[in-house]
């Protein structure tokens, strides 16, 4: 690998030795996948701090965060004084939300841990965002910034919808990126990567939030890991929209770009999108692939009486939040069943000053922050079956707690939340 005088520097230990471990990581990393160089970031989103209790006994043995933050983000046995960031670093989700520890399942102690190592990584410099979408609460790259962001919520986001440049990365070489400001130069970095390889082609109108996460997912399901292009897009989709869209589409497959003709910005037009190539694979999305769609998401659930509706999957935006307080106005959720919606600490802030969460908690649900069900695999006590808007979180709980889950609008799970049964087709 081609490095320039500053990175053999910092590899040779000239800023102290955690960047120097980190470099080295980055060389290996970046060999590993044949990249050549480095690309200079200063956008960096990733996980550093420590949430469980194997953690918490590994600082106790070896002598507190430093050998976590050592031994788990930048590989190295030995343990190094850990310096401030030198990128913007914005932190992601965690595996619990710390202000919901019974909710979560998570003990005294372990949140008491946590608080400890939050408070160690603000002093690095790190923003405790605490989201799967910092996009939507001040972190928001440029078109063509190189970045080195987790997530792949995040990743596709960010790399079609804004037109920044990551790849989806990993908690060590988000690590190592916050400490040199580098990231290996290969994959979505380049120019190459970033064209379309399939195009579909919208025979019907795709308008709702539903609509989209049912696209993403039919999409993502067909074209894995390559570079899709839709055309035929006649409603300029929101950000909620695009959110589920991509979301989906990276659950199904491993989209992390995409393009919507005459609306992302490398695509103002197909020959953009395609850079001039040929699609390798064309096909046309109609009412029976959206139907055929939401039977496959809805096809594990059989039983009609839900205990648990969860909304906020990626976190859910202020308008999102907006509209399920308006939802939920004057009206109780059923007694054998439970609401929790999850959005970012900042949007929580607002929702607290515009009055949404006094509306959402008198009506007996909770807005909680800084996880989901899926990554604390934290549900309600005694909970089968489950209703969600978000065809991401619908493909992976099931999964991760072995519940049925109903797919389908914000307002049919609402109505699913304060009547105690899905009712929508
Ligand atoms: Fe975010 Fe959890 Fe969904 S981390 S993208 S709300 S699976």
């Amino acid at each position: 690998m081609r490095l320039t005088d500053a990175e053999k520097a910092m590899r040779d230990g000239a800023e102290g030795a955690a960047v120097a471990r980190a470099m080295d990581l980055l060389i290996r990393y970046g060999e590993a996948l044949g990249a050549e160089s480095l690309v200079e970031t200063r956008n960096v989103c990733g996980t550093v701090t420590a949430t469980t209790p194997f953690m918490r006994d590994f600082a106790m043995a070896k002598g507190g965060l430093d050998a976590v933050f050592s031994e788990f983000n930048l590989d190295s046995a030995e343990v190094v004084p850990v310096p401030k960031v030198r990128a913007f670093s914005s932190h992601l989700q965690l595996g619990f939300d710390p202000h919901h520890p019974i909710e979560m399942g998570v003990s005294e102690q372990t949140v008491e841990f946590y608080r400890r190592s939050e408070a160690s990584a603000a002093r690095m410099g790190v923003q405790m965002m605490n989201t799967c979408t910092p996009y939507q609460v001040g972190n928001v790259p440029s078109r063509g910034e190189h970045c080195a962001w987790m997530e792949s919520s995040a990743v596709v986001y960010i790399n079609s919808v804004l037109g920044a440049r990551t790849n989806a990365e990993g908690r060590e070489s988000t690590s190592a990126a916050m400490l040199t400001c580098r990231i290996p130069n290969w994959g979505y970095h380049l120019d190459g990567p970033r064209l379309g390889t399939h195009a579909v082609q919208l025979d019907i109108e795709v308008e709702s939030v539903e609509d989209w996460g049912l696209l993403g997912y039919w999409l993502g399901d067909w074209v894995q890991d390559r570079v899709p292009v839709v055309c035929g897009v006649t409603r300029v989709p929101n950000l909620p929209r695009l959110k589920h869209f991509g979301a989906a589409a990276s659950s199904s497959g491993g989209v992390e770009m995409y393009h919507l003709v005459g609306v992302t910005p490398e695509a103002n037009s197909v020959e953009q999108a395609f850079g001039g190539r040929a699609p390798v694979e064309q096909r046309r999305y109609g009412a029976r692939e959206r139907g055929e769609t939401l039977a496959r998401l809805n096809a594990m659930a059989h039983d009609r009486q839900v205990d648990y509706v969860m909304l906020g999957c990626p976190h859910y935006t202020i308008e999102q939040i907006w509209e399920a307080a308006q939802l939920l106005e004057g009206r109780q959720v059923h007694t054998n069943c439970a609401l929790w919606i999850f959005t970012p600490r900042a949007i929580k802030a607002l929702a607290d000053r515009n009055g949404y969460t006094q509306t959402i908690e008198a009506a007996g649900a909770k807005l909680m922050t800084d996880s989901c069900s899926a990554m604390s695999r934290a549900v309600p006590p005694g909970t089968k079956v489950v209703a969600l808007d978000s065809a991401k979180q619908a493909h992976y709980l099931p999964a991760i707690v072995g519940v049925q889950a109903w797919f389908g609008t914000t307002a049919q799970c609402v109505e699913a939340a304060c009547t105690g049964r899905w009712n929508a087709a």
